[in-house]
């Protein structure tokens, strides 16, 4: 599919953020980028460390920076990753943008195309959140 839409700067924001990415220890260069509800794009790369735990995820480098910059409400999140399949959010992601995302759009693209959407909620069926501890 060729991006035309609103996903297309998107799509672009996440590839110009994947070349921030510190990423020497999986050579698995990934960048994100946050549509917030009145239009900004903030973006995140993913940020790997000697201890390799400490690793953060493309992902949610851009929802703490978009949260840690006052935006509360979100349409869309892009992923890109050199690759040919689609680079999925891992799972401490999809909670992460479900929490304060809520059913993003999740676009998935490569460095030359978009290859797949899909909606948050079908990626992460029964999640557990601030309902589950109601
Ligand atoms: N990574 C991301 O940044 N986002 C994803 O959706 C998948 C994986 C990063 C984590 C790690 O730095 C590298 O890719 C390899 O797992």
């Amino acid at each position: 599919m060729i991006a035309s839409d609103a996903s297309t700067s998107l799509i672009a924001a996440a590839r110009a953020a994947r070349l921030h990415a510190q990423s020497r220890y999986s050579g698995f260069s990934v960048g994100a980028a946050i549509e917030t509800a009145d239009g900004t794009i903030v973006t995140g790369c993913n940020i790997e460390n000697a201890s390799l735990g400490l690793t953060v995820c493309a992902e949610r480098v851009a929802m703490f920076k978009a949260l840690s910059e006052g935006h509360r409400q979100f349409r869309r999140v892009a992923v890109v990753a050199d690759t040919s399949e689609p680079t999925p959010p891992c799972g401490a992601c999809r909670q992460v943008l479900w929490e304060f995302g809520g059913d993003l759009e999740v676009v998935l693209a490569s460095l030359t195309r978009e290859i797949a959407r899909h909606q948050l909620a079908a990626l992460f069926p029964h999640p557990f959140d601030r309902n589950s501890l109601a």
